[in-house]
């Protein structure tokens, strides 16, 4: 067996594969599908102080190769996710999982950030500050460098876990935030969250999403995501978790070579719950026709 070890921070993980965010639920959902304990870690739910509802629906819209969404950042609070959710997700798990943190103000961030830092089970904490589906929160903090610095201070100083910041790739120039983040103390940097996009409805002649617009994903995005995890890997001395787009062993290979220290898959969970497993039973036949004995060896091998 090729080693097919990364290390994040000091946490080693058996394989790079995270499913992201969003994309595989609080985990213990696909646990009936497969033990998904072959998994090197897991992102859950995006979790904010409060319960939330989510946006108005429709949330979904199809487009060639992916989708838009505009969920809205629906999850039970962070009190619910740790008291409930995450125990769940202890029972049929045993390794360090990333909580997905999303607020509406630095304190929020914050707070939510310290629950998750006292949590058993809780590796990594995965600041988002790019989810574009939410007014005055989520992607207004990552398209400043100003405010996601000043999100990712105030997270550090209050945590002793890893902190992780999520990036959005609607902005101009990503390095600027990436440089942001690292610079006010961020432990590693994840991206890319969703691209902003639409849909209309031509019977209707109205946005077919009911927010009118939502984040892209899917295999459309991953030369995009490969650019930006590229450029990022070239202004940053921190650890990258790449992901957009992400549907094979190869992508896989890619990213790394990009750059990323391990992968996240997102919108292929959707397509198919058991991506993440077909991906990791993959990457050894893959690792053998590229020639990588170790798998960490190819971060960044691109450059
Ligand atoms: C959402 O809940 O709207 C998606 C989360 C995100 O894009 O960060």
């Amino acid at each position: 067996m090729p080693d097919m070890s990364v290390t994040l921070s000091g946490l080693t993980l058996t394989n790079p594969i995270i499913p992201a965010s969003g994309t595989f639920g609080f985990g213990y959902e696909f646990a009936d599908l497969y033990d998904i304990n072959v998994l090197g870690s897991l992102s859950m739910k995006g979790t904010t102080k409060a319960p939330r509802f989510g946006n108005p629906t429709p949330r979904i819209a199809e487009i060639p190769d992916g989708l838009i969404n505009s969920v809205g950042l629906q999850n039970p609070g962070v009190e619910k996710v740790i008291s409930e959710e995450l125990p769940k997700l202890r029972q049929v798990y045993s390794k360090p999982v990333l909580a997905n943190i999303s607020g509406f103000s630095v304190d929020e961030f914050v707070e939510c950030a310290k629950r998750f830092d006292e949590a058993q089970g809780v590796g990594i904490l995965e600041i988002n500050i790019s989810c574009p589906n939410v007014h005055g929160g989520g992607m207004s903090f990552g398209t400043d460098p100003k405010a996601a610095a000043a999100v990712t201070e105030a997270v550090k100083k209050a945590v002793k876990k890893p902190v992780y910041v999520k990036l959005t790739p609607n902005v101009t120039d990503i390095t600027v935030i990436a440089k942001a983040v690292e610079a006010a103390g961020a432990d590693g940097v994840c991206l890319i969250n969703t691209l902003l996009g639409m849909r209309i409805d031509l019977k209707r002649r109205r946005p077919v999403i009911a927010n009118k617009m939502g984040g892209m994903s899917g295999p459309c995005l991953l030369p995009l995501a490969l650019r930006m995890v590229y450029q990022v890997y070239e202004t940053v001395n921190i650890p990258i978790i790449g992901m957009g787009g992400v549907a094979s062993a190869e992508d896989v290979v890619e990213m790394m070579l990009a750059g990323a220290s391990a992968v996240e898959v997102g919108a292929a969970n959707l397509v198919d719950p058991f991506a993440c497993k077909r991906i990791i039973e993959a990457l050894p036949e893959t690792m053998k026709k590229y020639n990588i004995e170790k798998l960490k060896d190819i971060i960044g091998g691109a450059h």
